[in-house]
């Protein structure tokens, strides 16, 4: 949780801090570019909400996704909860109750609602979480303008990570309400009009990483999670690294070959979770005789040169195994990143690493309710880098962990392979 400040933009931060989306440090309208950086995110969010009706808000297919109207809520929540609680002493709660139901997993903040149970709450409906929306936003940019100086120190790194948190929130209100969606038997669009970004042309490219020793994690000026820190070094290659994502074309030629059906690909636990039925990636479709894909734009069918999305840690295992490779570690991925050799390394599809998500050295969560924001999910998943078609400009880096567990695909999920030579 560090204060943002301009940094140097390179190519493999393209889509990544420094974003003219967050204010500079030092600038003498300080006050006034927080207000607009936080109008701006709160902005998007109702922005990406306002395709979807009443009815599409509330629904929760499933206990990962989580209702589009419960995003905007909870979001709001977390600004009310550790920004407007602390900081501003006549701030007057919305609704009281809000706390229990908008609360997601911050066991130090108080009880909570269960969360496979979000979508059964209708009531406060969605215009009233409109009007709670409205309701912080006043008193947060109230705060940000009038709040003594001392004040204003301590508040704005908890309203840029509340602000870095809804962002976070605005890819997953996409991710669910596809999955919501996908289960729809008339595969209605969230967006008729979107489309996949233009992805880099195709080939069996690679980079070469020697071995050598490396710093890896945060080490810009500029906001991260705290998950990236503390910079660290590592000892990387030697390995190559495909510069390209692996495509639809290479997943058709894995599921004709078996892949799906050949326990040697596998690793137990990934076949165990591939037994609930899995032949093709996530929201993959055939019909007759042609292989579709479920999208924010509706059933479309697949293209080959595409990046494969929508694949679980254990797929893309199983893809690499098969293709007589390996899933590169989040250090080499970030190495390569790092000196631009990757090709659509951001903005296309989030690329599992072989890395469990754990603490890197010497890391510590920050102390009270906030500490629980990454620090106790560092077991049993694993990392993911880059970022996707769905993540808001300007929220990833160079050295973002985003993490997942491994038989989750409701998310962009895609990979790109790496080998070692000799
Ligand atoms: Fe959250």
């Amino acid at each position: 949780m560090r204060r943002a400040r301009p940094v140097a933009s390179n190519a493999a931060s393209a889509n990544a801090a420094g974003h003219a989306l967050w204010p500079e440090g030092g600038a003498a309208d300080a006050r006034q570019a927080w207000i607009r950086a936080y109008r701006a995110v709160r902005a998007e969010t109702e922005r990406r909400g306002a395709r979807l009706s009443a009815e599409d808000q509330v629904v929760q297919s499933m206990p990962d996704a989580s209702p589009v109207k419960w995003h905007r809520a909870h979001t709001t929540w977390f600004f009310e909860q550790f920004v407007l609680a602390p900081h501003a002493a006549r701030y007057q709660s919305y609704d009281a109750r809000f706390a229990f139901l908008f609360n997601s997993y911050y066991v130090a903040a108080g009880p909570r609602h269960a969360r496979p149970k979000r979508g059964l709450v209708t009531r406060p409906n969605a215009a009233e979480v409109s009007r709670y929306r409205a309701h912080v936003d006043a008193a947060v940019e109230s705060l940000l303008a009038d709040a003594p100086p001392d004040v204003l120190d301590r508040m704005i790194p908890v309203v840029e990570l509340g602000l870095h948190h809804e962002q976070q929130h605005q890819e997953l209100m996409l991710t669910d309400v596809l999955h919501a969606f996908s289960e729809n038997p008339t595969a209605p669009a969230y967006d008729p009009d979107w489309r996949w970004p233009p992805c880099a042309a195709r080939g069996n490219d690679c980079c070469e990483l020697p071995e050598g020793i490396h710093t890896v994690g945060h080490q810009m000026p500029g906001f991260c999670f705290d998950n990236e820190t503390p910079a660290h070094r590592a000892v990387v290659g030697p390995v190559r690294l495909a510069r390209n994502l692996v495509t639809n074309g290479e997943w058709l030629a894995f599921m004709r070959d078996g892949g799906y059906a050949r326990p040697e690909l596998w690793l137990s636990d990934g076949w165990a979770a591939a037994a609930q039925g899995w032949t093709a990636p996530g929201y993959w479709r055939e019909i007759a005789g042609i292989w579709h894909g479920f999208t924010l734009a509706g059933l479309v069918p697949i293209e080959q040169e595409l990046p494969a999305c929508h694949v679980s840690y254990y797929e893309a295992d199983a893809f690499a195994r098969w293709a007589g490779k390996h899933l590169p570690s989040e250090a080499e991925w970030e190495v390569a990143a790092r000196a631009g050799e990757l090709k659509d390394a951001f903005g296309v599809v989030w690329q599992w690493t072989r890395s469990a998500y754990s603490p890197y050295p010497g890391y510590r969560p920050v102390e009270g309710a906030l500490g629980e924001y990454n620090g106790k999910f560092m077991v049993n998943q694993m990392v993911l880098r880059g970022s996707s078609v769905a993540t808001p400009q300007g929220h990833a880096r160079v050295s973002y962990r985003n993490f997942f567990y491994p038989a989750a695909r409701w998310q962009f999920t895609g990979l790109r392979l790496a080998d070692f030579p000799g």
